[in-house]
């Protein structure tokens, strides 16, 4: 087909072209991976940068403790519960999307506005998010002898999940993504001008949904998440010089752009429940701790996974000139990485060269061997709650989280 539009309108199409035709044939390396990094490295570096990332988060985690814990109880092969959190959910999660675009459909006459904000509640997202903060809510109103969820809480999963989309379509548009969930993404079937109003829309409507909720607590905390968002998007456009300073701002930014959004979600529906400070702070760091390994993972699979598993392209972060855990692990053996890495992989061959070091060296395994730590902790506090089929859920999660291939 001749193509009309600009060069990059052109190679866009023949990408999405490229997609359907390539949709079959590339296998999953990630299951050779999964089996070699069972034999997850341990390293003097790794315990010190993550002691200093505990420390600057006054997180009271003991990483000897944590991590002698581990050899007797890794996610990994946590015991079969036979409890699938989506289907104990089901009830919860089946309208979530639906009821999403409706808030969203009625807050504009729009057509265009109403397509394009609409556009990734499709159905294809994991809802991880609204999934955990239901999850937590359900386990928490239990532990307090309350039964049922709240319907200000199943709002807080709905308000998560969009400020979720909201700034992945700015992400989009940040990284000029092409595909997203297995489908072109927004920005490459509308303009920019549109496709940034339809995430600060979504952005509004969720606002509005907050302040309905009546709690300036939940608004002070939702609110704690957008900003976030937008410095740990910052943070992204820089980064430092030294190893441990690099690794320390990594982590930082991965808070902000993931894990801050699980753990301030839950920290919300722990307070509509009625937490007081501990309880709501038992949710919070669980949700902070999967948000992390969730993360952690995300950048593994990017040198692992093919695009066909992700719905999106691999090895993008290095291309995005993005040092990752696996880079940053990976220096320490390899320490030609620096000037590349300072160079944000600009020349010629670098992408190539770091992907193959990151390969050589044990930064995969390492990275998901902090997955697996967090994991470790997010299991930790949901056994301080009563024993329910939520609590044992949140135990799976945990299990979803480290073992997922997409
Ligand atoms: C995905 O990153 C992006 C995020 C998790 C957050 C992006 C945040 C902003 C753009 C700030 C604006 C925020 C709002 C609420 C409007 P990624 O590129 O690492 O992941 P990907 O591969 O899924 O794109
Ligand atoms: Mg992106």
């Amino acid at each position: 087909m001749a193509c009309l539009g600009s060069s990059r309108l052109c190679a866009r199409a023949e990408k999405i072209r490229q997609f359907h035709r390539n949709i079959a044939s590339t296998a999953l390396s990630t299951r050779s991976f999964r089996s070699s990094s069972e034999q997850a490295a341990s390293s003097t570096g790794l315990l010190r940068r993550c002691q200093n990332f505990q420390n600057e988060h006054n997180c009271r985690l003991n990483v000897a403790r944590v991590m002698s814990s581990m050899q007797t109880q890794q996610p990994g092969s946590l015991p079969d519960y036979r409890i699938d959190p989506y289907q104990l959910l089901e009830d919860d999660l089946k309208d979530v999307y639906e009821d999403i675009k409706r808030e969203l459909i009625g807050n504009t006459t729009n057509e265009e506005l109403r397509t394009i904000a609409t556009y990734y509640f499709g159905g294809q997202g994991k809802a991880l998010r609204p999934m955990v903060a239901i999850l937590i809510a359900r386990a928490i109103n239990y532990h307090k002898d309350r039964n049922g969820l709240l319907a200000s809480q199943r709002q807080v999963a709905m308000i998560s999940e969009m400020i979720h989309n909201a700034s992945l379509i700015h992400d989009d548009v940040i990284d000029q993504s092409d595909f997203r969930r297995g489908k072109p993404s927004v920005n490459a079937l509308w303009s920019q001008k549109k496709v940034t109003m339809a995430g600060d829309f979504i952005l509004a409507v969720a606002t509005m949904m907050i302040a309905r909720l009546q709690s300036d607590d939940v608004t002070l905390t939702l609110s704690q998440v957008i900003t976030d968002l937008v410095q740990g998007e910052f943070m992204q456009l820089g980064s430092k010089e030294t190893e441990n300073e690099r690794f320390t701002h990594y982590l930082t930014k991965t808070y902000r752009k993931t894990a801050s959004l699980l753990a301030n979600s839950a920290k919300a529906v722990a307070m509509l429940s009625g937490a007081d400070e501990c309880l709501s702070e038992v949710a919070f760091q669980y949700g902070r701790n999967i948000g992390l390994a969730f993360q952690l993972v995300d950048d593994l699979l990017d040198f692992v996974s093919s695009s066909d598993a992700m719905g999106k392209p691999t090895a993008a972060d290095l291309k995005l000139g993005l040092a990752t855990a696996p880079v940053l692990f990976a220096c320490e053996r390899y320490p030609e990485l620096n000037p590349m890495i300072m160079r944000r992989f600009q020349e010629p061959g670098d992408v190539e060269k770091a992907f193959e070091l990151v390969h050589k060296s044990q930064g995969l395994e390492q990275t998901r061997f902090l997955a697996k730590k967090h994991c470790v902790e997010a299991v930790r506090l949901a056994q301080t709650l009563a024993e329910s089929p939520y609590q044992k859920s949140l135990f799976v999660v945990s299990d979803l989280v480290i073992n997922r291939i997409k």
